[in-house]
């Protein structure tokens, strides 16, 4: 972080969080929080909670979370430096210039490491790509049709044909050989050593919300294999967490995200004026990047090839957009292959007229389900409908579902009594009628008992940042190893300091964080919700069993690495002696 810690404290207390976001958004008070809608995703009514007392924003809905500095930088889109000019701005506090001193850098932990080095290389791409060796690439993206302007605001470059020159040239720069390997920018074998992972590829840098580079996609050229090679995971690259293009998606504001199969879809979609594109990463489309475009469109306009391959990856996405709670559509790209070609052909008026008739997600299911049969034969044409019937229970909403059979009906020429009457059929013998629940918020995934006890801690850590009083009666029995999970044991340990001296710094925790997946999770832990017990004595029991729970916790998961941990035997001794005496101890809350 460039600024002292205690700058970043000064100019967040200096900024309510309720008079911030109350800028940006209707509040209203209910009890001790206010609550509005939540502008992060849609919603008829409100979710999203300020507290004044904690200073911290949640919303119930989609699970965004953090402090005044968190809104700011997800709502405006700003780093975080500059959250924090533009909040010391607003309070009138004069912020030093940044400085990026030798010390600061060393103090920087290797995920910011991670992001520097994929930086410089984005840096060297974008360097090579203008210079005489890296003509060929140039002009194959001009061949592509792609502005200077394009090239530049993507950051495009390219890697040489020399198979070394990017890992010579960071060893220049200072980095370490491990580190340039942790960032998967190069390959080690025996015989060669260490040699450059891209070359003689075009470069596309992989930006995260936050414009940061986290990985890299490059296309060979030439008929080369594999056509396009991209970065392997690494800590700072999450490729089921993160969306091509997302960086400049997230602020369109057409209502929709278009979801495109490569790279040159999402380039070529934006110089059109389609800032809503976005492609995954040489990879399925994930459950996780359906859960994070939820949180800036309801709607999802699949425009992937219109290959077998393509359609085989709408119909598997259009599944993962629905357990989304996501509305799909699929966008008709026929006669041509991908949007690319499309607009190069019909241009973008004609690519916005595809996107205004955008296919109904099921009906484009039936579609592609009705290629699998010959109906001209009557008993093909009879396996058909019962197909679609039984696809029809799925819909476990009765108007829904009426509104579906009379579309079908009335699309394949089935009468509508018939068709319906085959649906209720289909669903009395097959037991269908009740389908899958559809998520009405967030998603829910099955509770394993994993998630069952990450819950409890964060009950725990929720009450005692709701009743920070409770603190010195239970201290001598918890501590921060007892949390299970890392990033819940760097939040305890910072509270419970914080605590010791009779203060609440949890929006400050936040802070700590550089990262806003993070901060939303942190953010989680402190706004769990809890049962309102009626009576107190109601309330003691339930704070009892919380403690308990987690000590449990605690104590069987030392016990499960006995023998891995050396230390783990000590804290089950302890634990289990804390046990007992816990739980023949009364603890009062009032
Ligand atoms: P396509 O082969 O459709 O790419 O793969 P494209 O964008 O049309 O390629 P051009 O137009 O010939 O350059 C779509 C996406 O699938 C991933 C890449 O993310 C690509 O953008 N892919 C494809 C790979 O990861 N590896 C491959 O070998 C091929
Ligand atoms: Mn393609």
């Amino acid at each position: 972080m460039y600024y002292p810690d205690e700058l970043i404290e000064e100019v967040r207390m200096k900024n309510d969080i309720v008079d911030v976001i109350s800028g940006y958004v209707r509040l209203q008070k209910k009890g001790a929080n206010y609550f509005g809608l939540c502008p992060f995703h849609n919603e008829k009514s409100p979710s999203f909670s300020v507290s004044p007392g904690k200073q911290m924003y949640y919303c119930f809905g989609c699970g965004a979370g953090g402090n005044v500095y968190t809104f700011i930088q997800e709502y405006e889109n700003y780093t975080f430096p500059e959250a924090v000019k533009m909040l010391a701005d607003r309070a009138g506090v004069n912020l030093p210039e940044i400085e990026y001193s030798e010390e600061a850098r060393k103090a920087e932990s290797k995920r910011s490491k991670l992001l520097e080095i994929n930086r410089e290389a984005a840096k060297y791409f974008y360097f090579q790509l203008r210079a005489k060796q890296g003509e060929i690439g140039y002009n194959y993206l001009r061949n592509r049709e792609l502005t200077d302007e394009t090239i530049k605001k993507f950051g495009l470059g390219f890697a040489n044909k020399t198979s070394n020159d990017l890992v010579q040239y960071l060893r220049s720069k200072g980095y370490s050989q491990e580190l340039i390997h942790e960032a998967g920018l190069c390959n080690v074998d025996e015989k060669h050593g260490m040699y450059d992972k891209f070359w003689n590829r075009v470069i596309f840098p992989i930006e995260d919300i936050n414009h940061r580079v986290i990985g890299f996609g490059g296309r060979v050229m030439g008929d080369g294999t594999p056509k396009y090679l991209n970065s392997p995971e690494t800590p700072v690259f999450d490729k089921s967490r993160n969306l091509y293009g997302l960086n400049f998606a997230r602020t369109s504001r057409k209502g929709n995200i278009i979801l495109c199969e490569g790279y040159m879809d999402v380039i070529a979609m934006h110089q059109a004026g389609f800032d809503q594109a976005v492609a995954s990463l040489g990879t399925a489309f994930t459950i996780g990047q359906a859960s994070l475009l939820k949180r800036y469109a309801k709607e999802v306009l699949l425009s992937y090839d219109s290959d077998g391959a393509g359609v085989k990856a709408a119909l598997r996405a259009i599944g993962i957009l629905k357990e989304a709670g996501l509305t799909g559509k699929v966008i008709n790209l026929e006669p041509y292959k991908d949007p690319d070609e499309f607009m190069k052909n019909l241009g973008k008026e004609a690519f916005q007229e595809r996107i205004d008739h955008a296919e109904n997600s099921f009906l484009f299911e039936i579609r592609m389900l009705e290629k699998e049969f010959n109906l001209s034969d009557p008993e093909d044409k009879t396996k058909f409908h019962r197909e679609i019937a039984r696809k029809l229970c799925e819909f476990s909403e009765e108007v829904e579902r009426e509104n579906y059979i009379e579309a079908v009906a009335e699309k394949y020429h089935i009468g509508f009594e018939n068709l319906r009457r085959l649906v209720g059929n289909t669903a009395a013998k097959t037991g269908l009628a009740k389908p899958v629940e559809r998520p009405k918020s967030g998603i829910q995934k099955k509770t394993t008992p994993e998630e069952n006890s990450r819950r409890t801690q964060r009950l725990l850590l929720t009450w005692l940042v709701e009743e920070p009083q409770v603190y010195p009666k239970i201290s001598r029995f918890l501590s921060a190893e007892d949390f299970t999970e890392e990033l819940y044991v760097r939040v305890a340990e910072r509270l419970f300091a914080g605590l010791e001296k009779g203060e609440l710094n949890a929006a400050s925790i936040i802070s700590l964080f550089p990262d806003e997946e993070e901060q939303r999770e942190v953010a989680s832990l402190f706004n769990t919700k809890l049962l309102e017990p009626e009576t107190l004595q109601e309330k003691e029991k339930a704070f009892h069993d919380i403690l308990v729970s987690v000590k449990r916790i605690s104590y069987e998961y030392n016990t499960s690495r006995l023998g891995t941990d050396v230390e783990a035997l000590n804290r089950v001794i302890e634990g289990k002696k804390a046990l007992e005496e816990l739980s023949k101890t009364h603890i009062s809350l009032n």
